[in-house]
């Protein structure tokens, strides 16, 4: 069936079906029981902002579920409108930690010698080949699809195929959470081809910023020889669509929480616990991408070149564990540990004649996530949100911060490397993560900085992040997958 309708934006019961390797809730086992939790990271919480009222999103729960649980696990699901996408461990832990995060994630964060792993390759096509199977058995015809990340790279094809047989006329639209990196990267890996190809087989490609898009569009061109424009790209007889889309947030959501009594007194708390200090707040996953160390190692050149802030100043980083069976992950959160504990061990109390005490740690370092109340209550007592991401496919900490400071103006010293750098550098304090003393230098331009001029950063920023929403996004996107549904 196609939509017969003139309408440029599809009903409120136009069903839209998501596809993404995480859920919006990840199940795992803890002494021997099922354990639900919330998922952590951006493409949740970027979708999770989803403006429509009708969809289902279809992906992996996070573990081997037997027949006999799927019943449960259905019903937990299905409170947040989402499904799962059954795997066994062994072709799950391939596909994730195998193919998707030690060889692909590398390679798209701009990062060269990941060894090709054919095992983990063949149950990356499984896994996509799953997701094409379930999909197409759910999708009744006129569906949106809507398929996002680097997992699921083969899955517009394999599913554009299997609607076709089935006769089904569902628009395929993808996007892409991360970075897509220049040639040089891309051309090392044996099957890049076969990834370009999958996801030519949207009708829509989304990416955040120009420069990602164009580098797609360059492989496109150079490496499998498909006739390309500034937004399209056509092969094989089909063309698909290119743009860029700022993702966003939901600043109602945080501007609700700001006003509610339990987050109130939480930030009270904290205000008087963290009495004449300023607080900077990092909030990153555990990845190499995210520049943690450059991160430590500036704050302490920072705590060097300035030490008459040392005992005046906090740095709050929340490090969220994750992928934490991949190696370079688990050596990551060992290196950090050690350089927190280093920090902690030479600044606490070093700069008076007192002994140190808890509250002259210049440090705090969490690692494990935290609660959407605790993290509002942070951001929102911090002066500065620094992130130094070596490459960042957007960042949405740098959103949710700035609609967290209202009151406050806080400053945002943000990364050149990440996608939200491209929109919010106005705003901003730029820094080079690779370079400690211009993270140091900017963090002193932050902490120093005159009211008026805060002020006008912050609103500069705050007009953007508000008339950018992840609404905002859905909407722009699906709309466009839509129409092109209808002009097909
Ligand atoms: N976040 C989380 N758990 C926490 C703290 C934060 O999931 O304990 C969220 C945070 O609010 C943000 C997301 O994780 O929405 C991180 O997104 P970002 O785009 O910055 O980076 P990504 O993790 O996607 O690489
Ligand atoms: C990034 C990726 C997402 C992923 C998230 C958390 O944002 O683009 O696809 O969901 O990190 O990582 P995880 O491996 O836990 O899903």
């Amino acid at each position: 069936m196609r939509n017969t309708m003139t309408d440029d934006k599809p009903s409120s019961k136009q069903r839209v079906i998501i596809a993404s390797n995480r859920l919006p809730l990840s199940i795992d086992k803890y002494d021997g029981n099922y354990r639900v939790t919330p998922s952590s990271g951006g493409l949740v919480t970027a979708l999770r902002g989803l403006s429509v009222a009708n969809y289902l999103w279809l992906g992996w729960p996070g573990i081997e579920i037997g027949e006999t649980e799927r019943e449960e696990v259905y019903a937990v699901l299905a409170k947040e409108n989402a499904a799962a996408v059954y795997l066994s461990d062994e072709m799950a832990q391939n596909h994730y930690n195998g193919f998707s995060n030690e060889i692909l994630w590398p390679i798209l964060h701009y990062q060269s010698g990941a060894h090709m792993n054919f095992e983990a390759w063949t149950a990356y096509q499984q896994v996509n080949e799953v997701f094409a199977d379930r999909i197409s058995e759910e999708a009744k015809d006129g569906d949106l699809i809507w398929i996002h990340d680097y997992h699921l790279l083969l899955l517009p094809s394999m599913l554009r195929e299997r609607l076709k047989s089935q006769n089904k006329c569902c628009p395929i639209g993808f996007f892409l959470h991360t970075p897509f990196p220049v040639d040089d990267f891309w051309r090392g890996l044996p099957v890049q081809g076969d990834l370009l190809r999958g996801v030519l087989g949207s009708d829509i490609i989304g990416f955040h910023t120009d420069e990602y898009m164009k580098n797609f569009i360059g492989a496109c061109k150079t490496l499998i020889g498909a006739d390309v424009m500034e937004h399209s790209v056509q092969y094989d007889n089909h063309t698909v669509r290119l743009d860029k889309y700022f993702v966003g947030i939901d600043p109602q959501k945080f501007s609700d929480a700001l006003n509610d009594q339990a987050i109130i007194s939480r930030t009270q708390e904290l205000e008087s616990l963290y009495k004449g200090k300023t607080i900077i707040i990092g909030v990153d996953r555990l990845d190499y991408t995210k520049g943690l160390p450059e991160k430590f190692l500036g704050f302490q050149v920072f705590l060097d070149e300035h030490p008459e802030w040392a005992e005046k100043i906090v740095l709050v980083q929340i490090v969220i564990p994750s992928r934490e069976d991949v190696a370079r992950y688990k050596d990551l959160k060992d290196e950090i540990s050690k350089l927190a504990g280093q920090i902690i061990g030479k600044y606490v109390g070093m700069y008076t004649d007192r002994l140190a005490t808890p509250h002259s740690t210049p440090l705090l370092y969490i690692h494990r996530s935290v609660s959407f109340e605790e993290l509002i209550a942070l951001y929102s007592i911090s002066d500065v949100c620094l992130i130094s991401s070596h490459r960042d496919g957007l960042n949405l900490v740098a959103s949710e911060y700035v609609s967290c400071q209202e009151k406050r103006h806080g400053v945002l010293v943000l990364s050149e490397f990440t996608g939200a750098a491209t929109f919010m550098k106005g705003g901003s304090l730029l820094i080079n993560p690779s370079d400690t003393r211009t993270i140091s230098h900017m963090l002193y331009k932050a902490l120093t900085m005159e009211n008026e001029e805060r002020k006008a950063n912050y609103e500069e920023l705050r007009d953007f992040v508000n008339t950018h929403t992840s609404v905002k996004w859905t909407e722009t996107f699906l709309n466009e997958l839509y129409q092109l549904g209808n002009s097909n």
